[in-house]
């Protein structure tokens, strides 16, 4: 246990429930290695306190926080202001409480997954690439956007729920573009990224329902789904010589922008951090 004094920066993670989040165990695994007075908490709150809960952010005198799960896109509207990945994914994962007390927010999960890529993947270049994305839900969102962001020259996202992948592709718009899910095989053709934002391959859940025949060999395979980390997809995809990255490290990486500005320390990913946040309770 480690001792925080009176002068202790104070961060959290917002959701409901909270319980699951892994997020405490990974900012406090960066305190401890940073020596910092510092402490990063679950913050419970339900979905009709939010607003009293987001205003009092400033008033109990935290640094920020973390939103999760059911908060992302209802907190918006509360703070004074958001940044373009924000603003692109509709949903805020991460508030600064600023030197003059306003609320700056952003989505970090941009920034999480392309990191992630660029650490598992270091030959491969975004700029240029087809990708094909899986599912169209908040993470897909984040996926979509970082693509178009990096300069992929097209993105082709396929959705059970197809209206789903059309207000993505026409959110984001640029190379984003809505395939049709009995068209998700074939769309792999040609393709030199794969990445599946579903809860499909989850530890409980069925596998993700795609294979891979006609995905080129040399194709990066990434999925979000970090539990178990060798999911059925990245096993396929690894057996038939595809480099895969796995999802784990987007999460890790999405951490790195608030605990900077929260406790003023530039944190790394390292193997010890992905112990302790795989590690028992
Ligand atoms: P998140 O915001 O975390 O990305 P979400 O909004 O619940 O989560 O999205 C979950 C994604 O998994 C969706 O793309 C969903 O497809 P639908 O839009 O058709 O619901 C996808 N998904 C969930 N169960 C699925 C299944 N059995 N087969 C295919 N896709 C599934």
């Amino acid at each position: 246990m480690k001792v925080i004094s009176g002068k202790a920066r104070v961060a959290g993670v917002m959701g409901w429930p909270v319980g699951h989040s892994r997020s405490p165990r990974l900012h406090g695994h960066w305190l401890r290695e940073h020596a910092i007075d510092g402490a990063y908490v679950p913050l419970a709150v339900s979905p009709e306190r939010l607003g009293d809960a987001v205003r009092g952010l400033g008033a109990l005198g935290l640094r920020g926080c973390n939103v999760t799960v059911p908060h992302k896109e209802a907190v918006i509207p509360l703070l004074d202001r958001i940044d373009a990945t924000a603003r692109a994914t509709g949903a805020v994962n991460t508030i600064v409480v600023e030197a003059d007390g306003t609320l700056s927010g952003s989505n970090t999960d941009v920034f999480g997954f392309m990191e992630n890529l660029r650490e598992g993947a270091p030959d491969w270049r975004p700029a240029g690439t087809v990708a094909v994305v899986v599912g169209a839900g908040g993470a897909a969102r984040a996926v979509a956007w970082a693509l178009r962001e990096a300069g992929a020259t097209e993105v082709r996202v396929v959705n059970r729920t197809h209206d789903r992948a059309a207000r993505l592709a026409a959110d984001i718009g640029g190379p984003v573009h809505a395939v049709a899910w009995a068209e998700r095989e074939a769309v792999l053709d040609g393709a030199g990224l794969l990445v599946n934002t579903t809860t499909q391959g989850m530890e409980g859940q069925a596998r993700l329902d795609l294979r891979l025949d006609a995905l080129p060999r040399t194709a990066i395979v990434n999925d979000i789904v970090y539990v178990p980390l060798a999911t059925p997809l990245l096993a396929d995809a690894a057996a038939r010589g595809n480099p895969v990255v796995d999802g784990l490290g987007m999460l890790l990486h999405q951490a790195r922008p608030g605990f900077a500005a929260w406790f003023g320390a530039e944190p790394t990913v390292t193997p010890a951090l992905r112990r302790a946040v795989l590690g028992g309770t």
